[in-house]
């Protein structure tokens, strides 16, 4: 059994449980959240044996051996730091920190310190991106020559003060959402060589929508994140063999299909639970064998996805930066 702690326990620490219990060597040990009383209600709800009213308490009891930071974008850095500190495993969410330089500094001390950590892309271990990735080796569907991702949903009535609108908190539609479309592209395709991007940002300093075209030596990456309205969510794979579809919403989809000589054939594979339980057991493969890193998704893979994010943001001039 791997005993598991929580920091942050928000809107997505929620689903992470439940996936968490669908995995047999998984234990919820502990939770940790910035209230004592939100912390042991979270325990009594999700069937976790210990609750602490601080982070630093949780990240001080020995029997956490993997920890999962759940908290805004702009602490992932300081808490993941802090937990290899402690000695514990870490998962944080993602983005794995604010810039290049952030990453750059988690993956290093991880390492020096024999702690693994994973940024949670739990994309990358969704079945369907697992097949797809596969069959795009073999060649199913010969060079891609087109990809297109999105990611839109309409947040702007949510508090302007909240994580996902308040750029004290890392808030902004690229950071949350055009990570996701940004990963497929890289994925599939590498680092482009060069990158088209637009933004449009509120009064506030918030950036609201991100348009971005990557440039590869032969295909084209066209890739779309907002907060200003809904978008349809398919993700759309062209090859000159082939085309493949991924089912709404891709980054958590359940099945996609491939279109090839005239015949669409539909494939269904569906998560365990939400999804989250495929980066939970690509955890625990990797604790298994004594790696640092898991081989799917490495330091070297979240450091060019960071990159991404530094080099769109740099050319639609964020304030962040
Ligand atoms: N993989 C996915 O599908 C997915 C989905 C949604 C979000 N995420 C990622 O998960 C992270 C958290 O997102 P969320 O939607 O769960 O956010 P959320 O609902 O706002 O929860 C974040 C939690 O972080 C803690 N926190 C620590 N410092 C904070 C501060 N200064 N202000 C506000 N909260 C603070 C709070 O927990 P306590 O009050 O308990 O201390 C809060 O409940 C983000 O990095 C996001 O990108 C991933």
């Amino acid at each position: 059994m791997t005993q598991w702690g929580i920091i942050g326990l928000g809107n997505i620490a929620h689903h992470f449980v439940k996936d968490l219990a669908l995995v047999a060597e998984a234990k919820l040990y502990g939770v940790a959240s910035r209230s004592e009383e939100k912390a042991r209600d979270f325990a009594v709800e999700h069937g976790a044996q210990a609750y602490f009213g601080s982070y630093e308490a949780l990240l001080e009891d020995p029997e956490v051996k993997v920890v999962y930071i759940a908290t805004p974008h702009t602490s992932h850095h300081k808490w993941s730091m802090a937990a290899i500190r402690a000695g514990k495993h870490v998962l944080c969410e993602k983005p794995l920190g604010m810039n290049l330089a952030e990453v750059l500094e988690m993956t290093q001390f991880a390492q020096e310190n024999n702690v693994f950590l994973m940024e949670a892309l739990w994309t990358r271990f969704n079945p369907s991106i697992q097949e797809i990735v596969a069959k795009i080796k073999q060649n199913q569907i010969g060079k891609i020559q087109y990809l297109q991702a999105d990611f839109g949903f309409y947040a702007m009535d949510r508090d302007p003060l909240s994580r996902v609108l308040n750029p004290l908190l890392g808030g902004g539609s690229l950071l949350d959402i055009g990570i996701y479309p940004i990963f497929l592209s890289y994925l599939l395709l590498g680092m482009p060589k060069n990158i088209l991007a637009s933004a449009t940002y509120s009064p506030q300093g918030t950036e609201l929508q991100t348009a971005m075209i990557f440039e590869y030596e032969k295909a084209k990456a066209v890739l779309y994140s907002g907060f200003t309205s809904k978008s349809s969510m398919v993700a759309q794979i062209s090859g000159s063999e082939g085309l493949i579809s991924i089912e709404s919403r891709w980054h958590e989809t359940q099945g996609y299909q491939l279109e090839k000589e005239g015949e669409v054939q539909s494939f269904s594979k569906p998560t365990t639970g939400r999804g989250y339980a495929h980066e939970i057991h690509a955890v625990h493969e990797a604790l298994n064998t004594g790696q640092l890193e898991q081989p799917q998704w490495t330091h070297k893979n979240s450091c060019d996805l960071v990159r991404l994010l530094d080099q769109v943001q740099k050319i639609t001039k964020t304030p962040l930066h």
